[in-house]
């Protein structure tokens, strides 16, 4: 059976003990409920290193809405399954108080990148996001992280955190992987009731006519303005977000020939999801 591991002096003398042996250790942060999005970061990272740790932490720091945290699905031996058929070597499960014990006081914000779309929306979210995300990386002291390209603009802020405080980490992007019907794997997803499972597969159809559109010269705001209408039309509740940006810095598109990002966030069914991609 996978160790499962809760204390940081544990998870220190085994990475002490893999780099001595001279493997390179890859890290897979997640907050638990995992789905095949996050075994394809595992297997991504058993690709490329000898040892792999798995994260699984339902991170406080990172809930603005209470209730939301409350809501997070718990699943830690069914996580462990997935996990051993996928070959990690360890999960990293600490307790809140080992993670913030009392008198923890530090608090990593990103500016930039952080600041706009969900940085709006939820905030105070990328802070504990970039916080937690560092203490993981001082805790694992792993050579690679992998993160899915589903949370495009968390991706970007860590990319921004570990290249403006030198962590000698490498981040990896990995692909979004769906459902039949388009849409993205995401924890969250569980919750959604059989009839708005139904309708959720609306807002990557309507954003993937969009990009079309907006590389066949249709006018931007048009297109974003047809994927808000189309969602709402599909049983969606209410759209967050719709935004054209420039995929690294998440500011407004100033150069057409950098890469591009079409985000959105969407209520259906009392939940909240988001989703993205390269226009
Ligand atoms: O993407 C997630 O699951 C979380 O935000 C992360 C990166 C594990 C930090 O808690």
């Amino acid at each position: 059976m996978i160790p499962i591991l809760r204390t940081v002096a544990d998870l220190r003398a085994q990475v002490r003990a893999w780099k001595a042996e001279g493997h390179v250790v890859g890290v897979v942060p997640t907050m638990g409920a995992l789905h095949e999005g996050h075994l394809s970061l595992a297997r991504a990272a058993k690709r490329d290193c000898g040892r792999v740790i798995t994260t699984i932490f339902v991170n406080p720091k990172q809930f603005n809405n209470p209730d939301d945290l409350a809501k997070y699905p718990r699943t830690e031996a069914a996580d462990a399954l997935l996990l051993s058929s996928v070959g990690v070597d360890l999960i990293f499960a600490p307790d809140v108080e080992e993670v913030y014990p009392d008198g923890f006081a530090t608090s990593i914000s990103v500016g930039g990148v952080a600041g706009a779309l969900e940085g709006e929306m939820r905030p105070g979210h990328f802070q504990g996001v970039a916080t937690v995300v560092a203490k993981l990386f001082g805790m694992t002291q792993a050579d690679r992280a992998y993160f899915g390209q589903k949370d495009w603009q968390q991706l970007q802020v860590v990319r921004q955190m570990v290249r403006d405080l030198n962590f000698a980490v490498e981040v990896i992007g990995c692909e979004t992987i769906r459902e039949a019907d388009g849409l993205a794997m995401s924890s969250r997803n569980a919750r959604l009731s059989a009839e708005a499972r139904g309708k959720a597969g609306a807002l990557h159809a309507a954003m993937t006519e969009a990009a079309q559109a907006i590389r066949a010269g249709m006018p931007e705001a048009d297109c974003l303005t047809r994927v808000g209408a189309a969602v709402v039309a599909a049983g969606f509740e209410k759209v967050e977000y719709i935004a054209l940006r420039d995929a690294e810095t998440l500011g407004p598109v100033a150069d057409p020939a950098r890469p591009m990002r079409m985000l959105a966030a969407a209520w259906l069914g009392g939940v909240r999801l988001i989703d993205n991609i390269a226009v």
